[in-house]
């Protein structure tokens, strides 16, 4: 198996634990809909799961944000809920409204999903990656994802995205044991699909934990920590130098710290993490990504302005990477992206 190649990559220096003299700077959703040049190729593609399949189409969407803005990664453009796709399940993107799912609740339910993923699924999502990593320059890294467990399970128990995640959690207390061996299915996942995608020339990978701030602490260690250490210790078995950030919005400080014991390379805070206490409690363990809060970005002014600064200020002399404390609104306009560029990478 390859391992990730050396890069002069701030970002990626900053994933090996070394502080940059200016913070290396991605969006989480970068690529997408506040871009008018992202809507023109979607409108092209007509369905969202199209433009995720045709590695043209995708390699060019991943690609218009560091075009625009020059950011230090890339992120390739795809979804998490690629992988319950590759299992089999039906998935569908209706306009406005978000995804939806044929639900998973009960063993027959599981037992129908393929135990690995569909090449034909997974393979244009590889394709399209190979193709950005051969556009981008050596300064700019590109960043293979895909979603936690818990937060993919969400989606595949309640068949869409839901406020309090209480379908999932309720499979969880009610029949653990059938939620435990979706879990693992989607570990076993996970591992596949986050090693193909450094095979075909992702730098590092992000695993998005969208709904961990839901659970109680048994239940987060037991539905996201746990499967986490199994992703980190099965995907290093293959890839034993795999660059891993884990981002699991809403999380504890304390969350976060049992997170930080598993040897990840960065850990992506939300913006109601207190800046100083992450900073003095995982600084030392794991570079520390985030944390604008989108909504500032939309504002912008002089809050925007003073938060940048209290930022890079905050996680000064720490490997720190910029980033939203969530993705970027497609209402976000280009004007405060450029200011944020600009700011970011100002000499305090
Ligand atoms: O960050 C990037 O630019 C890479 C691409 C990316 C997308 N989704 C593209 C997308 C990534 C990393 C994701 C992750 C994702 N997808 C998450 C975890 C991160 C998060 O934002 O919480 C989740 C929960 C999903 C599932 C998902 N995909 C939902 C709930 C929706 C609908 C809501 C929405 O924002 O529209 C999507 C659709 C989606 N995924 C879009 C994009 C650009 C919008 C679809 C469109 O263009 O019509």
């Amino acid at each position: 198996m390859s391992e990730p190649r050396a890069k002069p990559s701030p970002f990626l220096n900053a994933l090996d634990g070394f502080a940059q003299p200016t913070p290396p700077l991605w969006m989480m959703r970068q690529a997408g809909r506040y871009l008018p040049e992202y809507r023109e190729v979607r409108a092209k593609a007509g369905d969202f799961l199209t433009l995720c399949y045709t590695p043209e189409l995708a390699a060019e969407v991943t690609l218009q944000p560091i075009r625009r803005f020059g950011f230090d990664a890339a992120i390739i453009f795809s979804d998490i809920l690629v992988v319950p796709h590759a299992l089999g399940m039906n998935v569908r993107f209706e306009a406005g409204e978000g995804p939806r799912l044929d639900p998973v609740t009960d063993r027959a339910g599981l037992d129908g999903l393929r135990k690995l993923l569909d090449p034909a699924r997974v393979q244009p999502v590889y394709e399209a990656i190979s193709k950005v990593s051969g556009q981008l320059g050596r300064e700019t890294a590109l960043i293979g994802f895909c979603g936690a467990p818990w937060t993919v399970a969400t989606y595949m128990i309640a068949g869409r995205g839901t406020d309090d995640q209480a379908p999932a959690r309720m499979m969880a207390l009610r029949d653990p044991g059938l939620f435990e061996a979706l879990i693992d299915r989607l570990v076993e996942a996970s591992i596949r699909h986050l090693g193909a995608q450094i095979d075909a020339g992702a730098d590092a990978v992000q695993i998005f934990d969208t709904w961990a701030g839901v659970l109680d602490p048994e239940q987060f260690d037991r539905w996201c920590v746990h499967p986490l250490r199994r992703i980190v210790s099965g995907l290093r078995a293959t890839h034993r130098n795999a660059r891993i950030i884990a981002f699991p919005k809403g999380a504890s400080l304390e969350a976060l710290e049992g997170l930080a014991a598993l040897k990840l390379n960065a850990l992506g805070l939300d913006w109601t993490v207190d800046r100083a206490a992450a900073k003095a409690r995982l600084g030392d363990k794991v570079a520390l990504q985030g944390n604008l809060d989108p909504l500032r970005l939309i504002a912008g002014g002089p809050q925007l302005d003073e938060e940048i600064l209290n930022i890079r200020k905050d996680f000064e002399g720490a490997p720190h990477i910029f980033n939203l404390g969530h993705g970027i609104k497609p209402e976000t306009p280009i004007a405060h992206v450029e200011n944020l560029v600009e700011k970011v990478r100002e000499k305090l």
